[in-house]
């Protein structure tokens, strides 16, 4: 499902990567059959920047079907995936991005296709082949132990083991350990998954839990995610949890599965759901999903949390900052998402920013104060934090301070730059107008623009496009 095509568009232009363009038709199809099917191959990546080969040219997911049974005790998974797409070129080859066990059978509607696998591309040859328009589906069998996937930075994603079953997380690019798909934040889906799992095991997706039934020692569940995810933030985390279900005030359903051993240390952060998602809903505008909720898990070698779409998972118990900071996610990087990684700083500084606005709204220190600080603006202008450029940290140092930082010091200095009324109304229509679609970079100063009725061109230049420390803006 891609919502911003434009935005698409500008993607592929900006990374050079034009063969996913399908060309101009020329005039040459055989003689009384104009507008005869032009076969060719999709192309293997969508040209991010930062992972070149995410995604796929083609064709468009709408739908992940996914349906698994996982064994905590011997690691073992069977699954069978179904992804319902449709065709964008006339396509007598499509790649797939999947890092994940062996596929005993692959098909295409209901035809068995040949397939090879290149690294992380899945290259699947189709007959009879696809017209552009047509709607298909990929049905991919395969078995084995999901991997747990290194990032550039070194940390861990992917399918993690955890003592009681797995910490499942894909920013940016663990998705393929488990479901083949494309796995670019520009090809958003909705999902369906079925977990089945040890009696006694929990299985938590993303979206609302449609069912949970036992039956010969083993329970399935049935998670539905209605709304548009990119494959990043999809999860279905297994282990021994207790789950509470409540509402917020205004009725979003709260789904909370918390490890058995970290529920004294959560308690702070989960009883402030409801208030930190009011809050953030009077700042940022409606919550743009149909539930909420979070999964707290003990994944030591994992170190961090993930904004995963209605619930964020932790790898340790949260602080309540943590904890606004994911929930401020479902807004901005969830629902409002990049379309390039290397803007990930209108992820992580608005969640970053959010954080401030919550700590100010409770009673600690103001947003200035935060901006001042020794984090932040009060580091000396020798520091090598600010020899990173904001809007294009690099893929090692996506999730480093810079965009955190530097990324909330810049929203906090364009609202001093632009005052408080054109700046709260920006960054409501912000949610509001890229609701559940992708946008970047130029877009949000081009918005910033418009709702200031100033040129901030100088403004993001010394913010968000050079390096060193800003002096005036
Ligand atoms: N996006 C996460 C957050 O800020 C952090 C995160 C995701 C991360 N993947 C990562 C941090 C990989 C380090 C490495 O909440
Ligand atoms: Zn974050």
């Amino acid at each position: 499902m891609r919502i911003s095509r434009l935005s698409g568009a500008a993607l592929a232009v900006a990374a050079g990567a034009l063969i996913g363009v399908p060309a101009a038709q020329p005039a040459l199809a055989a003689p009384g059959a104009p507008g005869a099917p032009r076969y060719s191959a999709g192309a293997a990546g969508v040209g991010d920047p930062y992972f070149p080969d995410q995604g796929n040219g083609g064709f468009d997911v709408q739908h992940y079907d996914i349906a698994f049974a996982y064994d905590p005790a011997t690691r073992h998974m069977d699954a069978v995936t179904t992804i319902t797409a449709v065709a964008t070129q006339d396509l007598d080859r499509f790649n797939l991005d999947f890092r994940g066990p062996e596929i005993s059978e692959l098909k295409v509607d209901k035809h068995p296709a040949a397939f090879t696998r290149d690294g992380q591309e899945l290259i699947v040859t189709p007959r009879p082949k696809l017209k552009s328009g047509q709607v298909f589906s990929v049905t991919v069998k395969y078995a084995g132990t999901p991997p747990v996937i290194t990032d550039p930075d070194g940390s861990l994603e992917g399918w993690v083991p955890t003592d009681d079953g797995a910490f499942v997380a894909g920013e940016p690019q663990g998705a393929p350990a488990w479901f083949p798909g494309s796995d670019h934040p520009t090809d958003k889906a909705t999902f369906t998954f079925h977990a089945t799992v040890p009696e006694g095991i929990t299985a938590v997706g993303n979206g609302s839990l449609v069912s949970q039934t036992t039956e010969n020692g083993r329970t399935t569940f049935v998670w539905d995610s209605a709304e548009p995810m990119a494959t990043y933030l999809a999860t279905v985390t297994i282990g021994n949890f207790t789950v509470t279900e409540s509402a917020t005030p205004s009725g979003v359903p709260i789904y909370t599965a918390v490890d058995p051993r970290l529920v004294t240390q959560s308690a702070s952060a989960v009883s402030k759901i409801p208030d930190i998602i009011e809050y953030f809903s009077s700042v940022f505008g409606p919550y743009p999903f149909s539930s909420t909720g979070a999964i707290i898990d003990r994944a030591p070698n994992v170190g961090y949390a993930l904004e995963t779409q209605t619930k964020p998972i932790f790898s340790s118990a949260p602080s309540v900052g943590t904890m606004a900071h994911e929930l401020a996610h479902q807004w901005y990087g969830d629902s409002v998402t990049p379309t390039k990684w290397s803007d990930i700083w209108l992820n992580e500084g608005f969640a970053t920013y959010a954080t401030w606005l919550w700590t100010e709204h409770t009673g600690g220190a103001t947003a200035q104060q935060t901006f001042n600080n020794s984090s932040n603006y009060g580091r000396a202008a020798t520091s090598s934090f600010w020899q990173t450029v904001l809007a294009d940290p690099g893929s090692v140092d996506m999730f480093g301070s810079v965009p955190y930082n530097r990324g909330a010091m810049t929203l906090h200095a364009l609202r001093g730059k632009i005052g408080d009324t054109a700046f709260f109304k920006l960054i409501k229509d912000w949610a509001a107008e890229n609701r559940h679609g992708n946008t970047d970079t130029a877009a949000f100063i081009r918005s910033a623009e418009k709702a200031s009725g100033m040129d901030l061109t100088a403004f993001f230049d010394v913010w968000a496009f050079q390096k060193g420390k800003p002096a005036s803006w």
